[in-house]
């Protein structure tokens, strides 16, 4: 998933000539669905029961179903059911179109995961309006990537699991990726910075609630298992290649420059570049978000607790500078959707924000809220 050009304003478009099946048992209900659907200039696949359907979708490559409420065989709401559950055709669209108003049969089809409930006569221009939503929908989710989506899950879940955490991972994501912005990074690594911070953590689906949650300190067996989570976070993405930028993110976001951190030891430039990029979003973001245990730290305060931990040699000190230089644009309680963010509209807003004398000093609340704004390109 390319969450850098995921621009969710404007939705794929279908392919501009998809596949329709029909289903229905009456051929001039048919010749009226085909005929309402003429100018849309898809390919009709027909059927006349759900046997033939079945065929038809596992022989043609369908991308929308409309089905008669009474469909011989199976019924529109049961065929519908059937699709919605199996994994390859989960995500079909179905529309049942029913003989008329009918709320029991409409609930029915609703609840069997029926996309659209329609009735004859179907008002053309309408039907055609909702088919292609339709189909933008679906072109969108044929463009993810079923495991990287499934993994994308799983790291919001674990964030979801503390809800002190709030949008920790979508502050992250864009602390790090401006970050990388800012050094003239190279927009795949400008990218796995971006997808570091949802699936940095991502290991912590292993720990369970009584260790991550705990109010006093950890044994030292509970604090292993809490390490533990860069390493079967690390193990959890490794099956899928297209990740393989992000596992050195995810597996030192927590070394330290002098050598103290976990789970290697790595010491100074021995650290990967974006995982110590990640982890001083990380601190920031830990230190700048009130937590059960403590409160929220102002921006300047965390910007003087990560200087003075650089120079207590934990932390890559050229690296803190130039994070420090940037914080102004981070300042603010209301994180953009970084799935809106484009890498150009990140790259313009911090060469703006270079070009701007003393902008370290002018760090009203207005004008970190707009810096913000542009950063997200909003
Ligand atoms: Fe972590």
């Amino acid at each position: 998933m390319d969450l850098l050009n995921l621009d969710v304003t404007e939705p794929p478009a279908p392919r501009t000539r998809s596949k329709l099946l029909i289903v229905d048992s009456s051929d001039t209900n048919r010749c009226a669905l085909k005929a309402a659907l003429g100018e849309l200039e898809h390919e009709i696949v027909e059927a006349a029961s759900t046997s033939e359907a079945i065929s038809a979708i596992s022989f043609h490559k369908v991308d929308l179903v409309l089905i008669d409420s009474v469909a011989p065989e199976l019924g529109g709401a049961e065929f519908c059911r059937m699709l919605k559950k199996a994994t390859a055709t989960q995500f079909l669209p179905v529309f049942v179109i029913a003989p008329c108003e009918d709320i029991d049969n409409e609930v029915r089809a609703i609840e069997a995961g029926a996309d659209e409930f329609l009735t004859h006569p179907v008002h053309p221009r309408a039907v055609r309006a909702r088919i292609q939503a339709s189909l933008r929908h679906k072109a969108m989710i044929d463009s993810l990537d079923h495991s990287e989506t499934v993994l994308f899950s799983l790291a919001q879940s674990v964030e979801e699991r503390d809800p002190s955490l709030g949008q920790h991972c979508q502050r992250l994501a864009l602390m790090a990726a401006a970050m990388g912005v800012n050094l003239g990074l190279p927009p795949q690594e400008v990218l796995a910075l971006q997808r570091g911070g949802y699936l940095h953590d991502i290991g912590k689906v292993a720990v369970p609630d009584y260790i991550l949650f705990k109010p006093g300190p950890l044994t030292p067996e509970e604090w292993e298992i809490m390490k533990s989570h860069a390493q079967r976070g690390e193990r959890i993405c490794s099956s899928m290649r297209s990740l393989a930028p992000v596992l050195p993110i995810i597996r030192h976001h927590h070394e330290r420059w002098d050598g103290a951190g976990y789970p290697d030891r790595l010491k100074g430039e021995e650290i990967p570049l974006l995982a110590r990029i990640l982890q001083l979003a990380d601190i920031y973001d830990a230190l700048t978000t009130a937590r059960p245990y403590k409160p929220a730290f102002s921006s300047e305060e965390a910007a003087q607790i990560i200087r003075s931990e650089a120079e207590r040699g934990w932390r890559d000190p050229k690296l803190v500078i130039m994070f420090c230089d940037l914080l102004p644009m981070f300042r603010t309680h209301t994180p953009p959707d970084v799935s809106r963010i484009s890498l150009n509209a990140l790259a313009e807003s911090i060469e703006r924000y270079r070009k701007t004398p003393g902008s370290i000093q002018r760090s009203s609340a207005q004008r970190s809220s707009d810096e913000l704004k542009r950063v997200s390109g909003l």
